[in-house]
């Protein structure tokens, strides 16, 4: 049969903490042409580490490749028009791999991860000057969250790691670097880099001058060595030379030339590249990112200030006020994994449609501390407001509600910081496809939220980035690009009045998760 032509298509791998995507976009329309999910595994050895497999991750990736190729042969595709590959990446995810054998020398140690706290409170006590030494410099607070004190835990922990970086064989990186220095060969001659953006969630990176920085290198003592080369988010960073399985190794020679964290990525697919134009995009976490131009804004209501992208080597960088919320679709995989109140995500929305109330329950999904604007690792998560008459279908709702008043405090937090609040939100991500959260999550910030008809807006905006890149030169970022992509509207429903009681009483929950592990 005859193979359908097209215009050029562009590729995007978008490996976030709960699954692995591989999709493939017409770079004329941004029409979503093809794509394949894999869910990946988290382990949790102790209360409050999480983990996962690195290669797992990796071979997730081949199998998303190989599944979306296939796909596209059944649509009579050819994907020899395939013309480059985008990466976008759950951030922080700390990986130390041995550059001779390709071998991870432990678990990536997960964003959510908290047993770093106490090397993060021995640290503050010995910050340099005054307190603002590790925020002036990374625009991050001090915390578990970012890679630094997970990479200070692997050095002081694993002898694997101890011994790799004597003999000069350990590479650290982000899952980016990690997935770009094995796709373009690995052993055998692989790049060893990563993106601004990633790089600007280590806290070793010095959002200002874009460098590492060695102030902070010493600080966190960490040898300079291992770190990857830092380019900026739309560039080829090499080609593709896969010799793990043949159909993955369909995509030989392909250029990877795109590369943001995930929640960058989405901010190039919302199309916001003007100041003041945000998303919030609902994963695992939540995180709403405000584009603040070529300014660095530093917060006085507990937002991260990071970099949102740099799409070209010669192109100017942009900036972000980032709210980040940990535990967004977590909580609904764990009334799943943890509860088994659902068999699969997709049924939160028919138990909470079932009631439309939570009827009093709170949840505050505190399972990580508590993220912005509150920065609090005490905190852990409570259900309250139960009586008799709460059945699962309540603990649903109650957890849907808990995303948008976490959404709610950012939005607050953002208008404070901006001055200018936001007229509506604009939304994308699994989790949008739920009407009721849609609708909850208007009817809580009392303004319209806008979601885009196609939600994997993570992965269109690496594979904007990947197109545009120079030496590709497949898309121009110019809005008739997207034309496939149409906007759902939802209105807020209830009073001003109403909503508020609502969140006041969520805020008083808040309270009452804080301080359970001191
Ligand atoms: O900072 C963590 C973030 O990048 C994870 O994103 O989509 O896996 O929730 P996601």
């Amino acid at each position: 049969s005859k193979k359908a032509v097209l215009g050029p298509l562009v590729g995007a791998v978008d490996q976030g903490t709960s699954s692995t995507r591989f999709l493939v976009f017409n770079s004329k329309t941004a029409e979503l042409l093809s794509h394949h999910q894999v869910e990946i595994k988290q382990e949790f050895p102790r209360e409050g580490w999480v983990e996962q497999d690195p290669k797992e991750i990796l071979h997730s990736v081949y199998e998303c490749i190989e599944k979306t190729c296939e796909k596209l042969g059944q649509l009579n595709i050819d994907i020899s028009n395939i013309k480059a590959i985008g990466v976008s990446n759950q951030r922080e995810t700390t990986v130390v791999w041995d550059k001779l054998t390709g071998e991870p020398l432990y678990n990536a140690v997960v964003w959510l991860d908290l047993r770093t706290q106490s090397t993060v409170e021995s640290l503050s006590k010995r910050i340099p000057g005054n307190n603002n030494f590790v925020k002036s410099k990374t625009g991050l607070p001090l915390s578990t969250y970012f890679s630094a004190v997970k990479l200070r835990w692997l050095l002081d922990n694993v002898r694997k790691v101890q011994k790799a970086v004597e003999e000069k064989r350990a590479l650290f990186g982000t899952i980016d670097s990690w997935l770009i220095w094995s796709l373009t060969g690995g052993v055998n001659g692989g790049v060893h880099c990563t993106d601004v953006t990633n790089a600007s969630r280590t806290m070793l990176f010095n959002i200002h001058s874009l460098e590492w920085d060695k102030q902070l290198c010493e600080f966190f003592g960490i040898p300079m060595e291992i770190l990857p080369n830092v380019r900026s988010s739309s560039e080829i960073y090499g080609l593709m030379k896969i010799s793990h399985s043949l159909k993955a190794g369909a995509l030989e020679g392909v250029p990877i030339s795109g590369c943001l964290g995930d929640q960058s990525a989405a901010l190039v697919g919302q199309m916001c590249f003007q100041n003041g134009q945000a998303k919030n995009t609902y994963g695992t976490g939540c995180f709403l990112l405000c584009n603040t131009g070529h300014k660095c804004v530093f917060s006085d209501h507990g937002l991260l200030t990071t970099v949102a992208y740099k799409l070209g080597r010669d192109k100017p960088v942009y900036y972000a006020l980032e709210g980040s919320v940990a535990i967004a679709g977590a909580v609904i995989r764990w009334l799943r994994d943890n509860l088994g109140i659902i068999e699969s995500s997709e049924e939160i929305e028919k138990l909470a449609k079932e009631v439309g109330t939570s009827y009093g329950c709170y949840f505050v999904p505190a399972f990580s501390g508590l993220y912005a604007p509150y920065w609090e690792p005490s905190a852990r998560g409570i259900i309250c407001g139960l009586t008799q008459f709460t059945n699962k279908c309540h603990i649903a709702f109650a957890a849907l509600e808990a995303v948008c008043f976490q959404t709610r405090e950012i939005l607050d937090a953002m208008n404070r910081d901006c001055g200018i609040p936001l007229s509506h939100l604009q939304v994308d991500g699994g989790m949008t496809s739920n009407k009721i959260l849609m609708q909850l999550q208007a009817d809580i910030l009392y303004i319209p939220v806008v979601k885009p008809s196609m939600p994997e807006t993570t992965a269109l905006g690496a594979a904007m980035a990947a197109g545009a890149a120079e030496g590709v030169g497949v898309w121009s970022l110019e809005p008739e690009d997207l034309s496939a992509v149409t906007m759902e509207r939802f209105e807020p429903q209830i009073n001003a009045e109403e909503s508020e009681i609502r969140y006041s009483t969520w805020k008083k929950a808040v309270m009452k998760s804080m301080g359970w592990v001191t």
